[in-house]
């Protein structure tokens, strides 16, 4: 059931998120109060949607008419009194809880006993927020992404409190205002806060290892990975700062469990006051002049005579086809062991997790990509006995068949597949908490960060023994318990189906 076009709704904040909620609630039909403590604030946001709207009508996005009519359904109001009618009160407030829980306190008293009250926190509980209220059961989570009228996204999130109707209202209302909205249990990040921590975790830990820099980390993601940004630039971006403390929010509030916990190199350079393109310096230099730092990247080498490839599977079917329409000889073998390319002698081999520095012989491992048929780089890493001729042979057959090749040190599990087996995991434990659906996480995950696919449906397409491998050699090498399997992961029917 959604919320009536005709209902009444309220944001109370005007800040960033407060203005583009209420752009959307009023572009979908509603009457909108927005109120804010900071004088003009309110006034001010309505003036910005009043101008994003027209901007959107002159490129031809919206009817001139439609956006002066939604413009004109937001209404600044200057007390909290001028809510009453509200049905429906988005709180966009600062990010304090105390503030908050007087804010809803305070609106307990105003709007009437049915009328639906949301936090957009992106980091309080829902169950603390409505502790102590009258009428907690209608408390609820409805967290926007920034920017809201973009950003498809919107979590809804249960406390212990939270009576499921008012939950599948608010759920239904933000389908309705055109948004992908996903169910979620109040637990610390909810789903995407939570399950995004390995993607600059994973990163973080690469780069402490001094296995390879930003900029190669950052590249391999975008160009294997199909990250629409790599962890390093997505940091940079968002603040050091802002992702520091969600990540130690995120840390603390499960009692320091290693999955999360955050990395010195990041508290040092938040404490050098480095925290990425607001400050002029990150992970980056983003002065104007400054210049990218370039991946690392090997130079030519020559096209390999003859390849074999021995077995098949979605880590490898890809490659061949891309090797073959290289004009390189192939052959097809069928193996009953783990399937990898023999080329011109020696192993080129997709990383099932464990340093190179672990395999014996002359063998080249490389990392996942999202689609090896279109991939323009993948990270590779050589065993320890790897002699040079040998290594040159292995990049030779990649360059030959159009990736660029990023030489890692030595880190487990390389980039991309130790990072989506942690994405994975860390997901499939969501959905083993009972965060979440499987559906949800995967949606949110998509709609939320853009990912190119879901972390499960991802896993399940790897193969989910693979993944199991992948974390358990991690688990070995690292020793530590960051690492363990999820045991959802363990199942052998598909996460998503
Ligand atoms: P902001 O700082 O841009 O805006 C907050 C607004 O709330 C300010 O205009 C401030 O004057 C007003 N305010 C503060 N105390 C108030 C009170 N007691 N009564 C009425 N108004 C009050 O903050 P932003 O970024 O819009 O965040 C707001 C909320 O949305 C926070 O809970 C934040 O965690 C959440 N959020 C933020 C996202 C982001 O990327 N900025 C994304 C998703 C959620």
């Amino acid at each position: 059931m959604t919320l009536p076009p005709g209902a009444e709704v309220a944001v109370v904040g005007a800040g960033a998120m407060g203005t583009g909620i209420a752009q959307v609630a009023a572009q979908a039909g509603h009457q909108v109060h927005v109120f804010d403590t900071r004088m003009g604030a309110a006034d001010a946001a309505q003036e910005q949607i009043r101008e994003t709207l027209r901007k959107l009508a002159s490129k031809g996005k919206l009817d001139a008419s439609e956006a002066e009519a939604a413009a004109a359904r937001v209404v600044p109001v200057h007390a909290l009194g001028d809510l009453v009618s509200a049905r429906l009160v988005v709180e966009a407030i600062v990010e304090d809880l105390d503030v908050k829980r007087k804010m809803f306190r305070d609106l307990e008293v105003v709007v009437a006993q049915d009328a639906v009250l949301a936090s957009n926190t992106s980091s309080f509980s829902i169950t603390s927020l409505a502790a102590g209220m009258k009428h907690a059961s209608r408390i609820v989570g409805m967290h926007f992404f920034n920017p809201a009228p973009i950003l498809p996204l919107v979590e809804v999130v249960s406390g212990l409190a939270t009576d499921r109707a008012v939950a599948e209202l608010v759920y239904d209302t933000a389908r309705a205002w055109g948004k992908i909205p996903v169910h979620a249990k109040s637990t610390p990040g909810f789903i995407v806060n939570r399950c995004a921590r390995p993607f600059y975790g994973e990163g973080l830990r690469i780069l402490h290892e001094n296995a390879a820099d930003p900029a190669t980390i950052d590249a391999v993601m975008r160009e294997a990975g199909a990250f629409r940004m790599g962890p390093f630039e997505l940091m940079d971006l968002i603040g050091l700062d802002v992702n520091f403390s969600v990540t130690k929010s995120i840390w603390e509030a499960y009692f320091h469990d290693p999955r999360y916990a955050p990395s010195p190199i990041q508290a040092e350079l938040v404490a050098g006051g480095r925290i990425g393109r607001k400050s002029g310096r990150g992970f980056y230099e983003h002065a104007a002049d400054a210049r990218k730092p370039l991946p690392a990247t090997e130079g030519a080498c020559g096209r390999p005579s003859n390849v074999t490839t021995v077995g098949a599977g979605p880590l490898i079917d890809g490659l061949h086809e891309r090797i073959a329409a290289a004009g390189i000889g192939v052959e097809r073998k069928s193996a009953s062991g783990p399937a990898h390319f023999v080329v011109d002698g020696m192993i080129l081999a997709p990383s099932d997790g464990r340093p190179a520095s672990a395999i014996a012989g002359n063998v080249v491992v490389y990392d996942l990509a999202f689609d090896y048929r279109t991939c323009t780089r993948l990270a590779v890493a050589r065993s320890a006995g790897c002699s040079d001729a040998a290594y040159g042979t292995a990049v030779g057959a990649l360059q030959a068949a159009g990736i660029a090749v990023s030489e890692i040190g030595d880190a487990a599990g390389l980039v991309v597949m130790r990072t989506v087996a942690m994405l994975a995991n860390e997901a499939a434990d969501a959905v083993s908490q009972d965060v979440a659906s499987a559906r949800d996480v995967d949606l949110a995950m998509r709609n939320g960060l853009n990912y190119p696919i879901g972390p499960l449906a991802w896993a399940d397409a790897i193969g989910l023994g693979h993944v199991r491998a992948v974390l358990a050699n991690l688990s070995a090498h690292y020793g530590d318990p960051r690492y363990r399997t999820s045991p959802l992961l363990r199942r052998s029917r598909p996460l998503v189906e």
